[in-house]
C-alpha cells in the first residue's frame, strides 16, 4: 500500500508592470509556468457577453453594471473596441491612479496560480530596485503585495529583487556571479552579484511602456496598437520606411543607452570598483529583449562605453519571459 504524501509546493511569482508570471513547483516535478497580462478593460454587462466569456474560458468578473475582462484577452478586446487597456501597475510599482488595482492584481495572481495551489506553499515574489536618481519608495509597493498574497491565504512569503532573480535563474554555471538585466514593461532592472551576493542593484525608468508611448506620440497611433505592432513584427537592422518601426528603433536605442550608462555610472561611483578577479557574464531577460537583433545592439552599446569591469559574454536568457519567475522560485527553494 502506498501512502499518499502531499507534495510540498513552492511558488515563484514575477509581479510585473506588463505581465504576472507564476512558476509553481510540486515536490520533484518540473515547475509549471503560467502568465497573464497585468491589464484589464471593462465592458457594459449583458448576459450574452457574460455567457460568451464563460464559454471561451476568458478571465473576467462582474463589477456593478460592467464586466471587467482581465489578463491576456484584455489587450485584444481593448484593441477591437479602439480603447486603451487599464493597468494595475505603472513603472514597476502599483498604480495609485487606478482605484481597483489591488483587487485586480489579486484576481490575476489567482488566475495565474490556479485553484490548486496550497496556502502552505512557500512564495517568493519579485520587486524592482529603486530607479536611478529617483526617490520613489518601494516600501508601500512591497508591503501591499505581501498583503495581497496574505489575503490569498499564503503565510510563508518573501521578496526578491528582480535583477537578482534573473541571476539566480540564469547564472548557476558561473556560480551566480555576473550581471542580470531584465527589460520589462515599466522598468529595466539591473543587478550585479558575486557568488549570489548582490553587490549593486538599480532600475532605469525606461522600459517597454516608455518605448510604446514615445512611438505612439510621434506617430499618432494608440499606445496599445503600437505595442501589438512592436511585439509582432519589430526587429533591429531593418531599413524602415514605416514610421512606427523607425520610431520604435529610436526609443529602443534610448532605453539601451540608459541601461548601459546606468551600469557605468553605478559601477563608477561604487567607492571601490568591486575586484571580481574575473570577467563577468551579462544576461538579458524580460519581454523587451525579444526583438531580433536586440542582443547585438545591446552588446555594441556596451562596447562603446568604458566599464570599470570586464564582460565575458552578453547573452539572452533561455526563456526571457520566464527568467524572473524562475529565479524567484529558486530563491524560495533555497530558503
Ligand atoms: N515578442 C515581443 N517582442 C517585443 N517586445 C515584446 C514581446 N513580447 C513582450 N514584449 C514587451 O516586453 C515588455 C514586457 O516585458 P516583461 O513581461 O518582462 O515586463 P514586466 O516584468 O511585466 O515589467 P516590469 O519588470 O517593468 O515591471 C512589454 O513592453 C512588451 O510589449
Ligand atoms: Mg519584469
Amino acid at each position: 500500500m502506498t501512502t499518499e504524501k502531499k507534495l510540498a509546493e513552492v511558488v515563484g511569482l514575477d509581479v510585473g508592470t506588463s505581465r504576472i508570471v507564476g512558476a509553481v513547483k510540486r515536490g520533484s516535478e518540473e515547475a509549471i509556468v503560467e502568465s497573464q497580462l497585468n491589464a484589464f478593460v471593462s465592458l457594459p454587462h449583458t448576459k450574452l457577453t457574460g455567457q460568451s466569456l464563460v464559454r471561451e474560458g476568458i478571465p473576467h468578473r462582474l463589477s456593478g453594471d460592467q464586466i471587467v475582462v482581465f489578463g491576456n484577452e484584455s489587450a485584444r478586446m481593448a484593441d477591437l473596441l479602439g480603447r486603451e487597456i487599464r493597468r494595475p501597475m505603472t513603472r514597476g510599482i502599483l498604480n495609485s491612479q487606478e482605484a481597483d488595482s489591488h483587487h485586480q492584481i489579486q484576481e490575476i495572481i489567482r488566475t495565474v496560480l490556479g485553484e490548486n495551489t496550497s496556502p502552505d506553499a512557500k512564495v517568493c515574489f519579485s520587486v524592482p530596485a529603486p530607479p536611478l536618481g529617483g526617490e520613489d519608495s518601494l516600501t508601500y509597493h512591497e508591503a501591499t503585495l505581501r498583503q495581497i498574497l496574505e489575503q490569498l491565504g499564503f503565510s510563508d512569503i518573501r521578496a526578491v529583487n528582480e535583477g537578482v532573480a534573473v541571476i539566480y535563474s540564469e547564472l548557476e554555471e558561473s556560480n551566480f556571479t555576473g550581471i542580470g538585466v531584465s527589460c520589462g514593461g515599466g522598468l529595466c532592472n539591473v543587478a550585479v552579484a558575486y557568488m549570489s551576493v548582490p553587490i549593486l542593484t538599480f532600475s532605469v525608468a525606461k522600459g517597454g511602456d516608455f518605448i510604446d508611448s514615445g512611438a505612439a506620440s510621434v506617430t499618432g497611433e494608440l499606445i496599445n496598437r503600437v505595442r501589438l505592432v512592436k511585439e509582432e513584427s519589430f526587429h533591429f537592422n531593418g531599413h524602415f520606411s514605416d514610421k512606427v518601426q523607425q520610431a520604435l528603433t529610436v526609443y529602443y536605442d534610448d532605453m539601451i543607452a540608459a541601461i548601459v550608462q546606468g551600469l557605468r555610472d553605478s559601477l563608477g561611483t561604487t567607492r571601490s570598483v568591486p575586484k571580481f578577479g574575473r570577467a563577468l557574464p551579462l544576461v538579458l531577460s524580460g519581454g523587451g529583449v525579444l526583438p531580433e537583433g536586440f542582443r547585438d545592439r545591446f552588446e555594441k552599446a556596451l562596447n562603446s562605453v568604458n566599464l570599470p569591469i570586464e564582460i565575458s559574454e552578453v547573452r539572452l536568457a533561455r526563456q526571457p519571459l520566464e527568467a524572473t519567475a524562475r529565479g524567484a522560485l529558486m530563491a524560495a527553494l533555497s530558503e
